[in-house]
């Protein structure tokens, strides 16, 4: 039958299979030659086999070895992980890098992408809708302080009744965190002991712990073809989908909840609001549809409890392995608050060595190290090194709070480096990017701010925090989306006698 084919077309044939081959072969080389240097990989995988665990780390020596912007092929993608402050100034300013992969993060649902996996111009929609929400409800208002002094009343009752016995304070703490993201979303908090909100916490902490960095699911889409069939073998894979799809369910049913009184009822919280635009835009063909609904508001509900959550685990840890820093803070509050009131946001201004010890704590936890991933939407340029479109770009923060040519023995726990000479005002270095930057800069972080300081600053009023004698107490870390403590942080609550 091969013989039979005709010699014209067969010599057009491989004419034609030639120039595609060249063509490939020399856009493959010119690419290469574009991008920046770094590490060679497997053929198809790239260099995806070799990420390791702690892989802020690994990328951190890898710029040590290939320059402050490197690049790699990682799986289906072309990666560039910059890593040095100036060249992360520029990309947070630079417009095509606004968009996130178009491959997903939690594999296995049928899904509409979240606000914050969207790139384009629904992106920018859904967050500008969200945060006049979110504003609109409480966000930045002393209406929300006032709820989350009233969360942290509660809290501060519940560490109270352990009388100083070893209180699992991660457990806690995010119980307490999360009511205060509750309120904004769904409009109420939940009791420490309501199962739903103890199922929902829960469902959080199996997804954020079983998503790596470096998911194969999403550096090689491909892979999702087989994902029904991976979720059969990947104990992980099945844990992080089911808890997916539990936390959303559970949101649906606040959803429900809302529809049924929306006709009745003003504007209370995010859930409301969004259902509000749902019905001004149902005659255009939007992204604003009860699937996206559902999505944002369970990715609002772990980016706004996890990651306090983290940085406040670490800060306790801070706290106890450097007991003077502790009464320092201590000494602040004797002066500017007193033992009586609870403290407002506003008395940051007069307690300049707590919030160094805040800015340091974030530094020292960088809980998003590697930043979200982002995406070239167009071919550009960052310093002089080209990014070709649809390249996947890594902001190393971990590289810049670890810099030793920013900052002084970076490795060590001191508050001091932000604050003047004289010891009188805090100094917040521009360095310090915990949040990210540019127009896609963290939209909680305000809300972050006012926990962490009014949270810190409760405990350390009402209590002598201390880690029990058997323990030993450490911050050794373990990394998958976001840096979080290793082992359960068990701390001691003892009420202090004030006179
Ligand atoms: C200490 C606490 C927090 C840290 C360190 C943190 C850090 C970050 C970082 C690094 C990003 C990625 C920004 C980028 O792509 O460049 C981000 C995004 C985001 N964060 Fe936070 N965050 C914190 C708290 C919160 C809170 C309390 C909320 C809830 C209101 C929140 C909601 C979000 C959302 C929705 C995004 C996605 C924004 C987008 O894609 O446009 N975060 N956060």
């Amino acid at each position: 039958m091969f013989l039979n084919v005709n010699p014209t077309l067969f010599n057009i044939f491989c004419a034609f299979l030639t120039v595609w081959v060249i063509k490939h072969l020399f856009n493959f080389i010119n690419r290469l030659q574009k991008l920046p240097p770094g590490p060679w990989g497997l053929p198809f995988v790239g260099y995806l086999p070799f990420i390791k665990k702690d892989a802020y780390i690994q990328m951190t020596e890898l710029a040590e070895k290939y320059g402050p912007v490197f690049s790699f092929k990682c799986g289906q993608f072309d990666v560039i992980v910059i890593n040095e402050v100036k060249a992360i100034e520029e990309a947070l300013k630079n417009d095509h890098l606004l968009a996130r992969p178009a491959s997903t993060y939690v594999p296995g649902l049928k899904r509409d992408p979240s606000l914050i996996e969207m790139s384009g111009e629904p992106w920018r929609q859904q967050r500008r809708v969200a945060l006049t929400i979110l504003r609109n409800v409480g966000l930045g208002k002393s209406t929300l302080e006032e709820k989350i002094k009233e969360e942290i009343g509660y809290f501060i009752d519940s560490l109270k009744s352990a009388h100083g016995n070893e209180v699992d304070f991660g457990d806690e703490i995010k119980t307490s965190v999360s009511n205060n993201i509750s309120i904004l979303l769904f409009g109420h908090r939940f009791e420490y002991n309501d199962p739903i909100g103890s199922e929902m916490r829960r469902n959080m902490k199996q997804v954020i712990e079983n998503v790596p960095y470096f998911s194969k699911f999403m550096f090689m889409p491909v892979m999702l073809v087989f994902v029904s069939l991976a979720a059969h073998f990947s104990s992980d894979l099945r844990k992080m989908t089911s808890n997916q799809k539990e936390l959303e369910k559970k949101v649906t049913k606040e959803v429900a909840k809302h529809r049924e009184k929306q006709t009745t009822h003003e504007i209370e919280d995010y859930i409301d609001g969004f259902l509000q635009e749902m019905d001004k835009q149902k005659d255009s063909n939007t992204s604003f549809n009860i699937n996206t609904l559902r999505r944002n508001t369970s990715d609002f509900y772990a980016a706004g409890s996890d990651t306090t959550t983290h940085v406040l685990n670490f800060m306790m840890l801070y706290l106890v392995t450097h007991p003077e820093y502790q009464q320092k803070i201590r000494d602040e509050i004797k002066q500017t608050i007193g033992f009586e009131r609870q403290p407002d946001y506003a008395d940051r201004t007069s307690m300049p060595f707590t919030m160094a010890f805040i800015y340091e704590s974030l530094r020292m936890a960088t809980i998003v190290p590697l930043n979200v991933h982002r995406r070239a939407a167009q071919d550009t340029k960052v310093m002089s090194y080209s990014i070709p479109k649809d390249t996947i770009v890594i902001l190393n923060f971990w590289a810049v709070h670890r810099d030793p040519n920013l900052w002084n023995d970076p490795h060590s726990f001191k508050p001091g480096r932000f604050m003047s000479d004289d010891g009188q005002k805090v100094i917040k270095s521009p360095n310090l990017m915990p949040f990210s930057g540019g127009k896609r800069v963290c939209p909680g972080a305000t809300l972050a701010l006012i926990e962490l300081f009014l949270y810190l600053v409760s405990i350390v009023q009402n209590f002598q925090v201390s880690a029990s004698e058997r323990d030993e107490i450490h911050d050794e870390a373990k990394y998958a989306f976001l840096r979080m403590v290793k082992k359960p942080v068990k701390l001691n609550f003892h009420t202090l006698k004030v006179n």
